[in-house]
């Protein structure tokens, strides 16, 4: 007997020779074969690179794969060391899809050749504003960048009309928390004003920012939140989901004690309103599993997918809806989103922004 295995288009013929005498033994040897042309099966599956950190996520995938019987394989990691590996391993990386928080970074790993047109379908561009996505990424969830302030030291009048522009005021000296500038919610906020300021204005900003710090940045989000609880200062900025989370009491009561004692702000409302972020997932280069990925992010954008990460991760749908959860400021989503600038702008400008905010001594 000769079995040859061809491979045309990725689908696998078999071309028998079989010259047996007895008519029962050919059919065990068929019997066989297609026992052979089952184990031959392949798993239909999506290899994912994720550097966000939720668990929550990890259940969304199992939801998938129960849904569709399309196996989700997770590599997770930081960013940096997940960019490093699929950068390294090149045409050989199994990776589909890379999800992680910040259009800043999906731009700027898009735009190092790392990330394929994606051929979204209709639902997904039905499902996302054009702002939030670009050929090869798109956004998944929302998140806010606002200012975090004290009612008992900031009164009403201080803010109105308060804009991001408006952190440069001096009338803020010593009363503001911000954390690094190699933070990427940093670099994509201060990339928004190069792009609706030009550079030469927010380099001046960004030194009159600092000159406003009420000290050298340091910490995550919640710690900038801490920092207004304890007095330390009267303004954060941080982003929405955090606060929430604090609220919610899983970063345990000492944290959540504090976020009570600050209030939200939504800057840039009389303009073009508060700064907006996303969540996303990006089509990787060398993509083998390319219409399962695109599958994947259709359900991560299906109202249960949606209701799930508003109630784990405190983000913003990206979809129409879907109510945020009730810890969240502006939950009710009556705040005007700034929709005019394009978060493709700030992989764009992540150069220009972290330029003027090192220029400008912003550790
Ligand atoms: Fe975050």
């Amino acid at each position: 007997m000769r079995i040859v295995i061809i491979r045309i288009a990725g689908q696998i013929t078999f071309n028998i020779n079989v010259n047996l005498r007895s008519r029962m033994r050919k059919l065990t040897i068929i019997s066989l074969f297609f026992a052979l042309i089952s184990s031959f099966t392949i798993a239909a599956e999506v290899n994912i690179f994720s550097a966000r950190h939720y668990d929550s996520d990890i259940q969304l995938y199992e939801k998938f794969t129960a849904a569709t019987g399309i196996k989700v394989n997770v590599v997770s990691g930081k960013d940096k060391a997940l960019q490093k590996r699929i950068t390294e391993e090149g045409a050989d990386c199994v990776g589909d899809l890379y999800i992680t928080a910040d259009a800043g970074r999906l731009g700027a790993f898009a735009a190092k050749g790392m990330m394929q047109n994606a051929g979204w379908s209709k639902a997904i561009k039905d499902a996302v504003p054009a702002q939030f996505r670009s050929a090869k990424w798109t956004g998944i969830a929302k998140r806010a960048r606002i200012i975090y302030y004290s009612p008992e030291r900031v009164n009403a009048n201080e803010l109105n009309g308060m804009t991001y522009e408006g952190l440069a005021d001096p009338k803020w000296k010593g009363r503001l928390v911000i954390r690094k500038s190699n933070n990427i919610y940093n670099q994509s906020l201060v990339a928004s004003l190069v792009k609706n300021n030009g550079k030469a204005k927010t380099a001046e900003w960004s030194k009159a920012v600092v000159a406003n710090m009420a000290r050298t940045p340091k910490g995550n989000d919640r710690a900038q939140i801490m920092a207004v609880a304890a007095g330390e200062a009267d303004i954060a900025v941080a982003n929405t989901y955090y606060h929430a989370l604090m609220l919610s009491g899983k970063k345990g009561a000492e944290q959540q004690e504090a976020a009570k004692k600050v209030m939200p702000f939504f800057p840039n409302q009389q303009d073009r309103g508060t700064h907006i972020n996303i969540s996303g997932a990006g089509m990787l280069k060398h993509a083998p599993n390319k219409a399962n990925a695109v599958k994947l992010v259709e359900f991560l954008l299906s109202t249960e997918a949606q209701n799930h990460i508003v109630n784990n991760t405190f983000e913003y749908p990206m979809i129409g809806g879907v109510t945020p959860n009730d810890l969240v400021p502006g939950k009710e989503m009556n705040f005007v989103m700034d929709t005019k600038t394009s978060v493709k702008s700030y992989g764009a400008k992540q150069a220009d922004a972290l330029e003027v905010m090192l220029a400008a001594g912003w550790k």
